[in-house]
């Protein structure tokens, strides 16, 4: 099979032409993909028609599934691999999560010990305008970073904060509590190693909450207003504008993204999954 890799005019991103997910791949095929995935960290397939059950299998080639516990009665009917990301309300129950709200910059579950290393989204349903899906290259972010900001995170380590998601709504379970030092969830170094393509990256998580592991807490939130500040530049940020179709795998490990609100009476349908991951590794 030809496999076209068109990368996008950005950091990050490139478009796969020349396949159907729905069918199976061959090993040669999936390892183009896999090479142009650590290339790119965000790979995108236009046009694709995929059941639950084809969305998992494609999946698979990224590594095992993995569950998410708080979304774990979202799933489309006959899956339990595959979640529903949608604002639609049946019968007066949300369909799926996230609602139509902006998802603010994030990189998913870095709250657990063993974030995963990938997710894919698929899109059913999309709005005429609103919520797309932005990504952000954390290993430009890191290797444009100004020395003196480079020293001051490098062999740091960051607890992520689990008690609030990226829609700003606290967790099922999750407590308040007044001290970022307190703060429920996993701590990971500051710079990661990615093991497939041995780049390294910042890794940030969420800002809300997060915590710089034995700083004072004002010094941390200063340090950390200061990466978030140098990391949001445009030319950082490839914006994806979903089509119905649309299928995106984004490298957890590498980047971070943000979706855009959109407007509450329009429906927004995706179907998702993904990839357990490992330990960060401290680079
Ligand atoms: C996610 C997520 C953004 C979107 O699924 O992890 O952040 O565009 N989704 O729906
Ligand atoms: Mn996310």
């Amino acid at each position: 099979m030809t496999v076209f890799v068109v990368p996008m005019e950005a950091a990050l991103g490139a478009e796969v032409r020349g396949l159907d997910l729905a069918r199976e791949m061959d090993n040669a095929t999936a390892n183009e993909i896999a090479q142009a995935w650590y290339a790119r960290q965000v790979l995108l397939f236009c046009g694709q028609s995929l059941n639950p059950d084809r969305l998992a299998a494609f999946s698979r080639h990224f590594g095992a599934l993995d569950v998410v516990p708080a979304w774990r009665k979202f799933h489309p009917p006959g899956s339990k691999d595959v979640l529903v990301i949608s604002n639609v309300i049946e019968n007066g129950e949300p369909i799926g999560v996230l609602g139509y709200g902006e998802a603010e910059w994030h990189t998913d579950m870095s709250y657990i010990d063993l974030p995963p290393r990938a997710s894919v989204l698929h899109a059913l349903e999309v709005p005429q305008a609103g919520g797309e899906t932005s990504f952000l290259d954390m290993y430009a972010a890191l290797e444009s970073m100004p020395r003196e900001l480079r020293g001051a995170i490098e062999g740091k380590v960051i607890n992520h904060d689990s008690s609030y998601d990226s829609a700003g709504g606290l967790r099922p379970g999750a407590a308040t509590f007044d001290d970022v030092r307190e703060a429920p969830g996993a701590r990971h170094p500051a710079i990661r190693l990615h093991p497939e393509s041995g780049r390294r990256a910042l890794y940030l998580g969420r800002r809300r909450n997060a915590w710089i592991v034995g700083m004072d807490e004002k010094d941390s939130d200063v340090l950390l207003d200061a990466l978030w500040a140098h990391v949001l530049q445009p030319r950082f940020v490839w914006t994806h504008s979903w089509r119905v179709g649309d299928v995106l795998v984004w490298d957890n490990r590498c980047t971070m993204h943000r979706r855009a609100p959109f407007d509450a009476s329009a429906r927004r349908v995706m179907h998702r999954t993904q990839i357990v991951g490992e330990r960060p590794i401290a680079a």
